[in-house]
């Protein structure tokens, strides 16, 4: 049986390629696809979102969902998703997305299904909280929450803080305190599958797919990181999804995980109790390690189901 589960995401290229290995997933019953703002605009990710579903050909709704944080004001990653958010890959886009809210179809979703649902989330988790905070009563409802989000030590938006996290800290919050099981794919563990020029150039020459190539090119725009030591360019979002398809790819720990939701510098950072110093008790699974070159061939062997 296949697991139940709605997808937030921003695409955004990482989300792109997420996007792609859970259609691609048969261990994935993909419910809904739910977009917010974050890499760039609601505006651009929304259509991103709807041009990759129809790039896989598959019937998943896809609804809009939150244009900015619970509080505070939107700020986009343009430096590295591009100004429309694909890398200037350019996609037809398919059928429109549903009417309904995401936040709404989120919680319709949960809240009616027979078997609890997983959410998955790859960006700003507003839309989670929304649909936690107007109906609390669904977290029953809810398997668990797998999230890319957070780091350990250093952040990539800012010093202290991951892009996700920071673009909506209460949102996270709200999710983090829900009192559901949550998995976290952290900076450090995406960066430990970083994707080199030779990644990409085996996965472009394992066949001759839409969504292959699309990977690919959305892939190959994306600029090397100085952080990450100019080598390979990190992806984040599929490492949430390779998470529910084959854990057999990681290595975790319980953790405790609480938002720094101070106006300071270190706003949004998450921090992550990995050896029990504050003696509270864990509210999550930290992916810790994984075995990149099983993850790449995950990724390659999967999107080559598509078409
Ligand atoms: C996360 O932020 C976004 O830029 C990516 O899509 C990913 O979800 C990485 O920090
Ligand atoms: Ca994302």
């Amino acid at each position: 049986m296949s697991l139940p589960l709605v997808l937030d995401c921003d695409p955004g290229t990482d989300d792109a390629l997420a996007l792609f290995l859970a259609l691609a997933s048969p261990e994935l019953d993909v419910l809904a696809i739910t977009v917010a703002g974050g890499n760039v605009g609601l505006d651009r990710t929304l259509p991103n979102a709807l041009a990759l579903r129809s790039l896989t050909g598959r019937d998943i709704p896809v609804y809009a969902g939150a244009d900015r944080p619970l509080l505070g004001s939107f700020a986009s990653a343009t430096r590295v998703h591009g100004i429309d958010g694909l890398g200037g890959i350019a996609l037809p886009l398919g059928r429109p997305a549903e009417q309904e809210h995401a936040a709404d179809a989120i919680r319709r979703i949960v809240r009616t299904a027979k078997a609890p649902i997983t959410l998955v989330g790859i960006a700003p988790v507003t839309n989670f909280a929304l649909a936690l905070m107007t109906e609390p009563s669904i977290a029953a409802n809810v398997e668990q929450i797998v999230l890319m989000s957070g780091a350990w030590g250093e952040g990539n938006a800012t010093p202290a803080a991951e892009f996700n996290a920071v673009s909506d800290p209460e949102a996270l919050a709200v999710v983090l305190a829900c009192g559901r099981p949550i998995v976290i794919a952290t900076l450090e563990v995406a960066t430990q599958a970083l994707c080199t020029p030779q990644h990409l150039a085996d996965m472009r020459a394992s066949g001759v797919g839409r969504c292959l190539r699309a990977a690919c090119d959305i892939q190959g725009s994306v600029p090397f990181s100085r952080r990450l030591g100019g080598t390979g360019a990190a992806l984040y979002d599929p490492i949430a999804l390779a998470w529910l398809v084959r854990p057999d790819l990681f290595t975790t720990r319980p953790a405790q995980v609480t938002m720094d939701l101070g106006p300071g510098p270190c706003r949004g950072r998450t921090v992550i109790d990995r050896w029990g110093r504050t003696d509270q008790p864990a509210n999550a699974t930290v992916l810790e390690t994984i075995d990149a070159e099983g993850f790449f061939a995950l990724l390659t062997e999967r999107f080559n189901c598509l078409p």
